[in-house]
């Protein structure tokens, strides 16, 4: 399938990222409906905002496998369903079909299994939207790890190769100086070493946006172009994935030589 939309939803759109488990549900409703203008087929991966990193703050929990508490365990997990329905539940109002679905369906631990990731693409080839998350997913022994939405993004782009990759954050995109905010509309792979991001994200275990800025970075090496544009502004998702310009920040794909 050659149009493809894969689009994360950051934890800081979807969520209030200072109120615990409180979802933005007035910015998920105008996603929603915004998405629903969208022709191509789409897979969203949400993160956890105020709800999976609450909890795995709470429980210390990281990305790193271990064996962490079994309540922290179930109550992360639980948060971030809680919050794939408030998703779901919005998108279905808007007149989409979604389908909720946790990321150990098609991973791992933290590998893929590419089988089950192709089976999402033919979902969403017949209008059906799976909405996938970062979450809490056994690794082995015993232990667990946090998985975030952002690292989704590179084992689902990595094996379905959609035509747009979308990362919606609650900033405009990446800035090269926080101060002046001024934001860069196009950068190589090359010039991540040129890019400085906030590491003040208080509540955030899986690396804030700079976690998002590699992962964008590991998209683009595979050849694919990543936008980075302000889910606020909804309108901007839909206008990256038709590839109409809009304010954000590409990070262009890496040419073969
Ligand atoms: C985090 O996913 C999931 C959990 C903490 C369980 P993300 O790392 O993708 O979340 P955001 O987008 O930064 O909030």
């Amino acid at each position: 399938m050659q149009n493809l939309v894969l689009v994360k939803l950051g934890g800081s759109v979807v969520t209030f990222k200072d109120k615990p488990l409180t979802a933005n549900t007035e910015a998920i409703d105008r996603i929603s409906k915004s998405l629903k203008m969208l022709d191509a087929p789409v897979i969203i991966v949400h993160g956890g905002g105020s709800f999976g990193h609450y909890w795995s703050v709470q429980y210390d929990m990281h990305t790193k496998a271990s064996r962490y508490d079994a309540h922290g365990v179930s109550i992360v997990h639980e948060s971030m369903i809680a919050l794939n329905q408030v998703i779901v539940n919005s998108m279905m109002r808007s007149g989409l079909n979604p389908y909720g679905l946790q990321p150990s369906v098609f991973t791992s631990g933290q590998r893929p299994i590419t089988a089950k990731i192709r089976q999402l693409l033919s979902m969403a080839g017949s209008r059906v939207t799976p909405v996938t998350f970062g979450d809490v997913v056994y690794v082995d022994r015993a232990k667990y790890s946090i998985l975030s939405g952002d690292s989704l993004m590179t084992i689902l782009a990595k094996v379905l190769r959609p035509s747009r990759v979308i990362f919606a954050t609650n900033v405009d995109g990446i800035y090269s100086d926080l101060e002046s905010k001024s934001l860069i509309p196009r950068l190589g792979v090359a010039g991540s070493r040129s890019v400085k991001v906030s590491m003040n994200s208080v509540a955030d275990v899986t690396g804030g946006m700079k976690r998002k800025i590699t992962e964008a970075f590991k998209i683009a090496s595979l050849g694919m172009d990543v936008m980075v544009v302000n889910g606020l502004h909804p309108e901007r998702i839909v206008a990256a994935a038709t590839g109409r310009p809009t304010v954000g920040s590409m990070v262009m794909k890496r040419r073969r030589p």
